[in-house]
């Protein structure tokens, strides 16, 4: 029965043939569906409205991720009902496409944020991360009052733009060479908004600490904060959908 070139009863029998043979079936296998990813682009689709972050939102990722929210916070709305229903339309993957690193988290003590941009005032985000407790009586969330106090230190942004656009966050040479002044324009009152908001679709300027005449580490996370979910056209997207 068993064919001359490859004799089943035999590798079935031996367990390193069987287990070699096995090993090198899934490595071709996997290879051929996983690298493929890496180029091709379809990968992750385009969406309108992705837009790389302003240095100040850069700025607030970063404290963001200094201070560990991700330990509590997913950024990643899964594609079920009680999610969608909670948090709205699931996340793209071109959502997080700019993303270095990315920041869809694997615990949920508290709620996803993906979208939670626009859906509290600035005076809320700034009353709730001073004390959680003050807002939400049951919150286990910690507090985080003393960057209300700190100014914000973001280091060399044109060099932080530049390290982000080596690994495809497509900044112009515009943008770098502004990003010390964007990053205090978009939290000043009174600034010149129209220059961003060409660079950057949807950036939000304003004093979001409520203190306009500093820049803090608050004015940095609430930017970011505020501007989560918000830049992607979501009918866009559903649109690209329907086809299939
Ligand atoms: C120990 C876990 C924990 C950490 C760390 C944590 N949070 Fe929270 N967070 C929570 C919990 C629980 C809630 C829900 C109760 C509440 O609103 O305070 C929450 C709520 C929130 C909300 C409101 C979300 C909504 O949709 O109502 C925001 C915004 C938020 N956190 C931001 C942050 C930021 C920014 C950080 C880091 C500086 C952070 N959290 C760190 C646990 C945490």
């Amino acid at each position: 029965m068993a064919s001359k070139f490859l004799d089943h009863k035999k590798i079935e029998r031996n367990v390193t043939i069987l287990g070699v043979l096995a090993f090198l079936a899934v490595i071709v296998g996997g290879i051929v569906e996983i690298a493929p990813l890496f180029w091709i682009d379809s990968t992750v689709e385009k969406v309108e409205g992705v837009r790389p972050y302003t240095p100040l939102e850069l700025a607030g990722r970063n404290i963001y991720i200094r201070e560990g929210c991700y330990n509590c916070h997913s950024q990643q709305i899964r594609p079920f009902r009680d999610e969608v229903e909670r948090y709205g339309h699931y996340s793209l993957a071109a959502e997080s496409m700019y993303d270095h690193p990315f920041q869809w988290g694997s615990k949920r003590t508290g709620p996803d944020l993906a979208r939670v941009g626009g859906r509290y005032s600035d005076e809320w985000h700034v009353q709730h991360l001073k004390d959680p407790r003050s807002v939400v009586p049951e919150s286990i969330m910690p507090p985080y009052a003393f960057m209300a106090e700190r100014d914000l230190d973001a280091g060399d942004m044109a060099k932080h733009l530049t390290a982000m656009r080596r690994v495809g966050v497509p900044y112009t040479d515009e943008d770098i060479q502004k990003a010390q002044q964007d990053l205090q324009q978009q939290a000043l009152a009174d600034g010149d908004a129209a220059d961003l908001a060409r660079r950057y679709p949807k950036a939000q300027a304003r004093d979001f600490d409520g203190d306009p005449n500093r820049l803090t580490e608050m004015d940095a996370l609430v930017a970011y904060l505020q501007m989560l979910g918000t830049t992607v056209d979501l009918r866009s997207a559903e649109a690209q959908e329907q086809p299939r």
